[in-house]
């Protein structure tokens, strides 16, 4: 996606442990605008699968998982990273996260994930693919089934993409960065 791929260069930041900063346009201000053609080229390229809802995983998920929704007439259901005291019929898995090296639970209302369901997952980033994996776990709890995932932005240096496509899921990423050694954004053509 050019658009996307454009903006990256031009407003991303690389920081140490290859992480790419996109601050300015997704993970805290947004681009609606932006948004709204990152939201259209997963309708896109999602065509012709079969889905009925979609789920994405707080928070910067939901920006371009709502955008979906929106352009499909689609409900969209987020996963909680802190379990509320009122949430009813919990389902909950944990998660390793690298960056901040501890388990995090992450959980959803079985109300909202029913069997049957067919799901398209949406998320900012795929790194290394345990907030994914995660997810998946709960789609198997639900008795759902899961359709596809779209990434805004994958890290192929991270191990997240092959992973979840070695296991047969359909990924579509819009943007891939090939590498940020020596703070130099590298994303392929
Ligand atoms: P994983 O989900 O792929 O396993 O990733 P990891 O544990 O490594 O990353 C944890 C968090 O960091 C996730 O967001 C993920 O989206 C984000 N992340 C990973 N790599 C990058 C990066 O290069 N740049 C930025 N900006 N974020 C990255 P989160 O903490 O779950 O939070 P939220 O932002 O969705 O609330
Ligand atoms: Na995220
Ligand atoms: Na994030």
């Amino acid at each position: 996606m050019e658009l996307l791929k454009r903006r990256i260069l031009q407003d991303g930041r690389c920081f140490p442990g290859g992480i790419l900063k996109v601050d300015s346009f997704i993970n805290h201000q947004m681009d609606p605008i932006l948004m709204k053609s990152i939201a259209v080229e997963f309708v896109r390229r999602f065509a012709g699968q079969d889905f009925n809802k979609v789920m994405t995983i707080e928070a910067s998920g939901i920006a371009p998982a709502i955008m979906v929704g929106y352009l499909l007439e689609l409900p969209v259901v987020f996963a909680k990273k802190k379990q509320p005291k009122t949430m009813e019929n919990m389902l909950s898995t944990t998660v390793h996260s690298f960056t901040k090296d501890r388990e995090y639970s992450v959980c959803i209302s079985h109300d909202f994930l029913n069997p049957g369901d067919r799901i398209l997952f949406i998320d900012d980033f795929l790194a290394n693919g345990n907030a994914a994996q995660g997810c998946m776990d709960l789609i198997v709890q639900a008795g759902a089934e899961l359709v596809g995932m779209g990434f805004i932005i994958e890290k192929s240096f991270q191990p997240g993409g092959k992973r979840l496509r070695e296991k047969g899921v359909k990924v579509e990423s819009l943007a891939i960065i090939e590498s940020l050694d020596n703070c130099k954004i590298q994303i392929r053509d």
